[in-house]
């Protein structure tokens, strides 16, 4: 399975509030990722871009997306300068890319997606988890839509 298709069908049984926090290494697939789930909502695939300056990124759809950047940000001031966590009550989907520099102010309820590279140059590996009810539901979810399709080796979802 592709990082796009990946995107897009975990689009499928996201909600709003839902919450997912992005980590990995340089090039793994996060924004790919991020395209795939706006789709997904039904936002052209080219609107989603990595802008060097914007952090925050708002996606009118039927659920609007939220896409968060951290890439760029130093310290944990900078973070808490963002208000982040007025995102994290609204009905939006919130997508947040380096998610891990600000670990300590995550919803405790949040999906969580580790990527990685595989062993060859094309490949990625996902981790998928879920930290609370509503999250571990959301990869209940994720995984009876994938089993419907039996080439979907690509995600590793734990819980
Ligand atoms: N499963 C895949 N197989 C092959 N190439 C992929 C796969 N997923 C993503 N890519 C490619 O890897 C490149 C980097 O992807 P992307 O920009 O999404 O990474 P990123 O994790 O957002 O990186 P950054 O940390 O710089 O934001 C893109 O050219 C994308 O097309
Ligand atoms: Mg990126």
């Amino acid at each position: 399975m592709k990082t796009l298709e990946l995107g897009q069908q975990i689009a499928k049984i996201l909600t709003g509030g839902s919450i997912l926090a992005l980590t990995g290494e340089l090039g793994s697939g996060k924004t790919q990722f991020t395209r795939g789930v706006g789709i997904g909502l039904g936002i052209p695939e080219e609107h989603i871009t990595s802008p060097t300056f914007t952090l925050i990124q708002e996606y009118p759809a039927t659920i609007p997306l939220i896409h968060i950047d951290l890439y760029r940000l130093e310290t944990h001031a900078d973070i808490q300068s963002l208000g982040l966590s007025e995102y994290f009550q609204t009905p939006y989907i919130v997508i947040i890319e380096w998610a891990d520099r600000m670990q300590r102010a995550l919803p405790s309820d949040s999906l969580r997606l580790q990527f990685s590279h595989g062993e060859h140059h094309e490949v990625r590996v996902v981790d998928i988890q879920g930290t609370g009810s509503k999250s571990r539901e959301s990869v209940n979810r994720l995984n009876a839509l994938l089993s419907q399709n039996p080439d979907n080796d690509f995600p590793r979802i734990s819980r």
